[in-house]
């Protein structure tokens, strides 16, 4: 049975190659505009030239914060904090992939935030109390789905955690302007981990609950268009039809509508962001590595469903077989696909050693929603398969 929700996304969505356009119109109430953006990509591409004559032609006072860097530090935050609170910045603008967005909303709830954000957010998970300065974005990565939800990740690295907050519709960016033509760009491995990442965030969903539920649908839907689009944009990077579709499966996959009703599970996630905080591999490599040692290992709790997923999403026939035979059946079309897409499939390529495996355990946050809540020895059992 579905439960009870209330559902509103606050965020609007400028979508296609003529978006950025639309950038003076969105930022017609706000003068002080800090320009946020990570490394040099942005300035390659000539997408930095275009928006800030943007912002000059309009009239705005801009205010540059770059060099965000991938896995945004709690460093960076306290850093970006000063600047807008020095600056009195009424408009944060993110340029860039999730990275940019989730730090920019990070500070856009801590530059007034009394006391240490990290320990509020991150560490209590307490909500903002403080003024929050309105966020908007121009998305040039994809996968994440940071553009219109409210999730924001922090590394803080002597602490050895990588821990996401996901905050509430205030929070959301007013906008997001998604082109997919600045996508072509994005280096093939990023751009493979970000596939996986759209992949990750729909089965975290979906693997949950045994109910009858309209989202599990729409995620089959997702998933599949997800592997149709990814399948042509490894082979052209170029195919606009491709790319726009894969974006739009992005944001749709992580802008809260399918976890409706639902109580999803999120323990992939929490071990490759344990596997982050260790090594700062890229995020959606983390997903990859460890999943399919997880979900051979809560198949047998899930096992309708991931009946179910064999047969919907892969197309495996179920005709004189087990249900565990036809469960397996799915996971093993998954890997083929996983490594036809080309996305690391181990942690040891990532930088994880046996010896490691206790300390990433230690920070491997262990969620309720899904078909097994893990014990820590099932944690290492997991992370020893992932090697
Ligand atoms: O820094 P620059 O030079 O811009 O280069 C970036 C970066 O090195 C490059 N890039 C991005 N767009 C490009 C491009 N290069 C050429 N052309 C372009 N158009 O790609 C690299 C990776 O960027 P990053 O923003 O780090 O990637 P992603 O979008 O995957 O974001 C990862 C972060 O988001 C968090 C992750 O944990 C990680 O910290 N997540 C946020 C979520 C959310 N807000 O809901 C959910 C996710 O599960 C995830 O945890
Ligand atoms: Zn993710």
């Amino acid at each position: 049975m579905l439960g009870n929700f209330i559902y509103s996304n606050p965020t609007k969505l400028y979508f296609g190659n003529n978006a950025l356009d639309n950038l003076p119109v969105a930022l017609k109430d706000y003068s002080r505009i800090m320009l946020v953006y990570g490394g040099c990509s942005i300035k390659k591409t000539g997408l930095y030239d275009r928006i800030v004559k943007l912002l000059k032609d309009s009239g705005k006072t801009v205010i540059e914060d770059g060099g965000v860097m991938p896995n945004p530090t709690v460093g960076k935050l306290y850093e970006g904090c000063k600047i807008a609170r020095e600056n009195e910045v009424d408009f944060i603008l993110a340029v860039g992939g999730g990275s940019v967005c989730d730090y920019s909303k990070a500070v856009s709830v801590s530059t007034y935030c009394e006391g240490d954000p990290w320990e509020k957010y991150f560490i209590k998970f307490d909500e903002p109390d403080c003024k929050i300065i309105p966020v908007g974005c121009v998305l040039t990565m994809v996968g994440t789905g940071s553009e219109m939800n409210g999730g924001s990740v922090i590394t803080n690295h002597a602490q050895k955690l990588k821990i996401g907050h996901v905050f509430g519709e205030n929070v959301f960016p007013k906008f997001a302007i998604l082109n997919p033509e600045v996508t072509f760009t994005i280096p093939d491995y990023q751009m493979k981990a970000g596939f996986f990442d759209i992949m990750s965030h729909i089965l975290e969903q979906y693997f949950s609950g045994e109910d009858d539920n309209t989202s599990d649908y729409i995620m089959e839907g997702l998933l599949k268009s997800l592997i149709h689009s990814t399948r042509i944009a490894v082979k052209n990077p170029t195919d606009y039809e491709a790319r726009s579709n894969i974006m739009w499966t992005a944001t749709w996959a992580l802008n809260t509508l399918v976890a409706m009703g639902k109580s999803t599970d999120w323990e992939v996630h929490m071990l490759g962001q344990a596997v982050g905080a260790h090594t700062d591999a890229t995020h959606g490599m983390t997903l990859s590595a460890v999943s399919l040692p997880y979900y051979r290992h809560i198949l047998p709790y899930g096992l309708d469903k991931f009946v179910r997923f064999a047969e919907n999403v892969w197309g495996v026939s179920p005709a004189n077989k087990t249900k565990e035979e036809i469960a397996l059946e799915g996971l093993a079309e998954m890997e083929k696909y996983m490594r036809e897409i080309g996305v690391v499939m181990n942690i040891t390529d990532l930088g994880v050693t046996p010896e490691m495996i206790e300390g990433i355990a230690d920070s491997t946050l262990v969620m309720t929603g899904g078909y097994k809540v893990l014990t820590r020895e099932e944690i290492i059992a997991i992370l020893k398969e992932s090697l």
